[in-house]
């Protein structure tokens, strides 16, 4: 296979594009697709102070060293949740969030959200009555709080994270199989701060396959954690991307099609109308953030459960 671009030998090759690009070309041609998408999307300009959320795997660190390359101003975020698993691998992935930033001379913050809020997010888990339930949902509610509240607090106007195409068709796929209305009109490229408090967010590399994502980082010489959360496992998620997989072997460029002309289904406004809004707009009594709840949202009601004994 050869570079469409020079025809050298191809590093890969994109069947859905039908484009194979060497690894010189290749390292070009994702930056410069990426910008292009920040731009359609209408995601931010070179003026926004922009924070990427980073997890220490491939796609976030990919998506930090793209946006620092493209000139933006883009600060990290690491978000420690005390997961060991056996191998501790929220240590090790903080290691490589840390390492990148040290090398490119980037600033990283990291909350530990042990330290900061007295429990882990397992520890978090056990305190609640689904305690013997794996940790994700209440992993999920605390990201989305302290990115949100980081981003709030050091005057970001953007929150970016690395969310894959990969990642986006399987959600979508989830959403979709039970007609989740309500997450069906939120999920999207861009999501804007819907109310004081809140800031907006976007993921940039929501058109890039998890393969082309992984490819970047590996030609780039990025170093990241090859583990995925312990609690991953069996998770609905991983059988909807296998599902996709199977589909895209087929007929490559399904997942894509599937996204994209679902945005332009909603666009059309074949999911806006039937959501009602009627919940009352709070502010969280204990952290200030925005929520539905009627005085402390749902991450604060959950630090603030009692200890099991
Ligand atoms: P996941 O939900 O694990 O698939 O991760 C999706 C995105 O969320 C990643 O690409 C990161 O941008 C962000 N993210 C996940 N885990 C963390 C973390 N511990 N700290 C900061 N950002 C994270
Ligand atoms: Fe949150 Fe696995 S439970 S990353
Ligand atoms: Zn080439
Ligand atoms: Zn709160």
């Amino acid at each position: 296979m050869k570079c469409k671009k020079c025809g050298g030998k191809a590093a890969i090759n994109m069947r859905q594009h039908k484009l194979a690009l060497c690894k010189e070309h290749y390292l070009d041609w994702i930056p410069a697709q990426t910008q292009r998408f920040i731009e359609k999307y209408k995601m931010f300009s070179p003026e926004d102070k922009i924070l990427v959320a980073v997890s220490g795997g491939k796609d976030s660190l990919a998506l930090w060293d793209i946006l620092i390359q493209l000139g933006y101003q883009a600060d990290g975020l690491y978000i420690g949740l005390g997961i060991d698993g056996g191998f501790g691998y929220s240590d090790k992935s903080l290691r490589f969030c840390q390492r990148y930033a040290d090398r490119h001379g980037l600033n990283l913050i990291v909350v530990d959200v042990g330290k900061t809020y007295g429990s882990t997010i397992p520890q978090l888990n056990d305190k609640t009555p689904r305690g013997k339930e794996k940790p994700c949902a209440v992993c999920g509610v605390s990201k989305r709080n302290i990115m949100n509240r980081a981003a709030r607090d050091g005057n970001y106007d953007v929150l970016v994270t690395g969310h894959n195409l990969d990642d986006e068709a399987a959600v979508l796929f989830g959403n979709t199989l039970n007609w989740l209305d309500r997450y069906l009109l939120r999920q999207g490229p861009v999501l804007e701060a819907e109310r004081p408090g809140l800031v907006r967010k976007a993921k940039p590399l929501f058109r890039f396959y998890e393969r082309e994502t992984a490819a970047y980082a590996l030609l780039r010489g990025i170093e990241y954690i090859y583990d995925e959360c312990p609690h991953a496992v069996g998770a609905k998620s991983i059988y909807y991307k296998e599902i996709l997989n199977q589909l895209e072997t087929k007929r490559p460029g399904a997942k894509l099609i599937f996204y994209l002309n679902f945005l332009k289904a909603k666009d059309r406004g074949l999911f806006a109308e039937p959501v009602i809004e009627s919940e009352a707009l709070n502010t969280c009594t204990s952290c200030g953030q925005p929520t539905t709840s009627p005085a402390k949202c749902a991450f604060c009601r959950l630090v603030e459960l009692p200890t099991p004994d």
